[in-house]
């Protein structure tokens, strides 16, 4: 499964993958395990702030991203949800635990988060939860099928600044009055209108990241409405996730530290996201460029 997976994704990876060498499988696959630093839950995304002291512990944060997106799906027994790139399947994981009733389904690409949801899944004893192989730009789903679709740190592998083939697959597969809702890091403006410095980051993060852009956000938020999404809201929530991304470079470097501790040498794709977790800290200070956003919709 692991070859022809990555055959098949080899051509949707080939621009951006010719500077670091990676496609979207290799990363995941060798700095995957590298998230644990990040999260004893595997939760591959930024942290939510919603409460004052929800900043002293990252793990918080992180739990209170999960409980953002699922709540903006407005979730009711019975319903079928599905997750675009949902990793080791934290958010999934966690709507079973607090959804009860509702079926979660997560997609991902890549073969070793399988097994390792599938473990953790098994070993919690979660019902109604299951993380499969798919490519979001072209599911084995239904049309029509699903409830709510999302997207937390993941549309952002998608080709294009405006992510054009998950929009249209979560359209595709939503039923009418289903409701879509996106989380992610975007640029503001066109990547040609960056500051040198600023887009020098950027691709920093984009290479190391295995991502061939960012989102932009006026490009996302258009294309939604022209494949007949309704009431697109767009909500800059950068400051909530601030907290959270000022842990990135320093658990970068307790990794770091501990790594060369135990003598255990690293491969490229630990390197490479430990120079994205380093420059997004940086890259996350140009506000007129970069945000964090939520972006809701329906299908109607
Ligand atoms: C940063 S991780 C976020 C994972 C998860 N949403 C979370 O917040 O824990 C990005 C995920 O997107 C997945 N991904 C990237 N491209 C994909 C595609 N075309 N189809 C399905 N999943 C994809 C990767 O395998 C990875 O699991």
């Amino acid at each position: 499964m692991e070859t022809i997976a990555k055959e098949r994704y080899k051509t949707i990876t080939s621009d951006f993958s010719s500077e670091t060498g990676d496609s979207i499988i290799d990363y995941y696959t060798e700095a995957g395990p590298d998230y644990e630093y990040w999260s004893k839950n595997f939760n591959m995304h930024f942290g939510f702030a919603d409460q004052t002291w929800d900043c002293l512990s990252r793990e918080k944060m992180l739990q209170r991203m999960n409980e953002r997106i699922l709540g903006t799906l407005a979730l009711k027994k019975g319903n079928k949800v599905l997750d675009m790139g949902c990793g080791i399947g934290a958010t999934v994981r966690f709507g079973s635990k607090h959804y009860p009733s509702v079926k979660f389904i997560g997609f991902t690409i890549t073969p070793w988060q399988i097994k390792k949801a599938d473990a953790i899944i098994k070993a919690a004893k979660l019902t109604d939860v299951e993380v499969k192989y798919g490519d979001y730009n072209k599911l084995p789903i239904k049309s029509g099928s699903i409830d709510a679709v999302y997207g937390l740190e993941s549309i952002c592998h998608a080709e294009e600044t405006s992510k054009k083939g998950p929009l249209k697959e979560a359209y595709r597969i939503l039923k009418k009055g289903g409701r879509f809702t996106m989380i992610d890091g975007f640029i503001k403006k066109p990547e040609k209108e960056l500051s040198t410095l600023t887009y020098k980051m950027y691709r920093t993060v984009c290479e190391n990241w295995a991502l061939p852009s960012f989102p932009n956000i006026n490009d996302v938020s258009s294309e939604l409405k022209e494949l007949g999404f309704k009431a697109v809201s767009i909500r800059e929530i950068s400051w909530k996730i601030a907290p959270s991304a000022v842990h990135a470079p320093f658990v970068s470097l307790f990794f770091l530290v501990k790594k060369l501790i135990k003598g255990e040498k690293l491969k490229r794709q630990n390197w490479n996201n430990l120079k994205a977790c380093f420059t997004i800290f940086f890259l996350g200070l140009c506000r007129k460029s970069i945000g964090y956003y939520e972006i809701t919709a329906k299908k109607d």
